[in-house]
């Protein structure tokens, strides 16, 4: 006999060695029913690993998640940015006679031309006999709107510390012309103490009431205040959505808390950063004004002043006859904005409380060195203050349900549960596989009767041995 005869057959060797349990029970219990029991077992057991197997896959394969909530305390905070816009694009005591015609049609819906605005009684001035041709609707905002120079801001301190408007940043909005604390983005400020006094920032806004120009019945509001919105600096404000309104005559003590909420890509979750033209970062505000932009441009030819974009400004009348209805269709959602949610985002929850502003001692001694009528401060005053009530923030985040760690550990405790098999064990499965692959090639390639005849009684002697 060669030694070739002498090997056992690959499986017999395969089940009398693997670390699969049960095998080498088969391959060496005497035969009868203990065989049988064996090999029922060993069925029973690939059977329950199959259906665990499946059904973790499938629970995987659902791609589900779990949201975590953690509430995480720190030393020190970034403060948020913070945008304030008065609820009034034109001071009317700024516009003259030109100027009331050009923006009738936008403010009030009627054109009324030079000689009707003066026969309302208007005095007449150097811009009578002047036509608007080439006027950027914007430029009148930022000459003739909402400014914080001195006498529009008597107060503003930062964490005790004077600041003026030199420490904002100005931006157009719905209202006009919008000014951003803290909009630097890579030079955050901080806050490293709780609560109110003395922390934070707090402003005290004059905002003219007596000079609004707004009309509800046009584009225009009713309300007379501040919109305030804290944000994050790099996300641009929306402050016809979105902020809260400050009534004059009140101290509002804003008490904020940050929230950061980190999105799980498809299949998980629907989070997507894109890539925004006029933005550094991916915001959602960011990506629905340029939604709001692009819809205006495209219907209107032309670019609402508030908007980002480089199609040329759109004139007053423009703006009635054709912004508006195009804008009111985004708000109501007739025209689609695909804007996904970002991966990472900062949003900030804020609590409002309010005090009774200015008290009978600032009403009848400090009012008068401002320059101001006893009654003028709560009529027009604006107090705000915006702070961390305490240092911490929270996380929330979306998280696998089952990630491909968790995965192959429980694949790996079923395996070991049913089939006592590992990695390894799959090693010796293959090798097994090679084997007789190798010598099945190696049987069609040597035209094999002299194999087969030596086979058969080799199989033989194995059935013999066997039983
Ligand atoms: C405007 O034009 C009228 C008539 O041409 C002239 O009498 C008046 O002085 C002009 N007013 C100004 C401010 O230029
Ligand atoms: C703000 O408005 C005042 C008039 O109310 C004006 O004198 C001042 O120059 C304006 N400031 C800026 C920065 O435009
Ligand atoms: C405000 O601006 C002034 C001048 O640029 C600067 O010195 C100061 O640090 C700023 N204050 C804050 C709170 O940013
Ligand atoms: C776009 O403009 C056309 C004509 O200018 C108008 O018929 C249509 O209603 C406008 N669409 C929107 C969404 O305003």
């Amino acid at each position: 006999m060669s030694p070739e005869d002498d090997k056992e057959s690959p499986e017999k060797a395969f089940a009398s060695n693997t670390s699969l349990h049960g095998f080498n029970r088969i391959a060496s219990s005497p035969g009868g029913s203990p065989r049988v029991l064996w090999v029922i077992a060993i069925l029973g057991s690939y059977t329950g690993f199959g259906y665990m197997f499946g059904s973790m896959m499938a629970s995987y394969f659902k791609y589900d998640t779990i949201t975590d909530t953690t509430l995480e305390f720190a030393d020190e905070l970034l403060f948020p940015a913070v945008t304030i816009c008065n609820m009034n694009k034109f001071d009317s005591d700024k516009l003259q006679v030109a100027d009331w015609s050009y923006l009738s049609l936008f403010l009030y819906g009627i054109q009324a031309d030079i000689p009707t605005i003066l026969a309302l009684g208007m005095q007449p001035d150097e811009t009578v006999n002047s036509t608007m041709t080439g006027v950027k609707i914007e430029d009148l905002v930022l000459a003739k709107g909402f400014n914080l120079s001195s006498n529009r801001m008597p107060l503003c301190l930062w964490r005790g510390a004077y600041c003026s408007e030199q420490n904002f940043t100005h931006s157009f909005g719905h209202y006009g012309n919008c000014y951003t604390f803290n909009a630097d983005a890579d030079n955050q400020l901080k806050q490293t103490t709780e609560g109110a006094h003395g922390n934070g920032f707090t402003a005290f806004v004059d905002i003219k009431e007596d000079k609004y120009t707004e009309s509800f019945l046009v584009s225009g509001n009713a309300e007379v205040g501040l919109k305030l919105l804290v944000h994050d600096p790099r996300e641009p404000p929306m402050m016809d959505t979105q902020g809260i309104a400050l009534a004059p005559g009140n101290h509002a003590f804003i008490a904020i808390k940050q929230i950061l909420y980190e999105n799980h890509v498809p299949p998980w979750g629907v989070c997507k950063d894109l890539q925004l033209e006029y933005y550094d970062t991916y915001t959602l505000n960011g990506c629905y004004l340029e939604c709001r932009s692009k819809h205006v441009v495209r219907n209107c030819s032309c670019r609402p002043y508030d908007l980002p974009g480089t199609a040329p400004s759109c004139d007053p009348r423009t703006m009635f006859t054709c912004v508006r209805a195009v804008l009111a269709q985004v708000i109501t959602g007739d025209l689609k904005c695909d804007c996904p949610v970002p991966c990472r985002m900062t949003s900030y929850s804020t609590s409002l409380s309010f005090a009774g502003f200015p008290n009978k001692h600032t009403r009848n001694y400090l009012a008068p060195l401002l320059g101001m009528e006893p009654g003028y401060m709560a009529d027009n005053g604006v107090v705000f203050s915006v702070f961390y009530e305490k240092l911490n923030y929270q996380k929330i985040r979306q998280l696998k349900a089952m990630d491909e760690g968790q995965l192959s550990s429980n694949i790996g405790g079923m395996m070991g549960l049913f089939l006592g098999a590992s990695v390894l064990s799959l090693l010796e499965v293959c090798e097994y596989l090679l084997k007789r692959l190798l010598g099945f090639l190696g049987r069609t390639r040597n035209a094999g009767v002299f194999h087969v005849q030596t086979q058969e009684p080799k199989s033989a002697t194995e059935k013999k041995a066997l039983n």
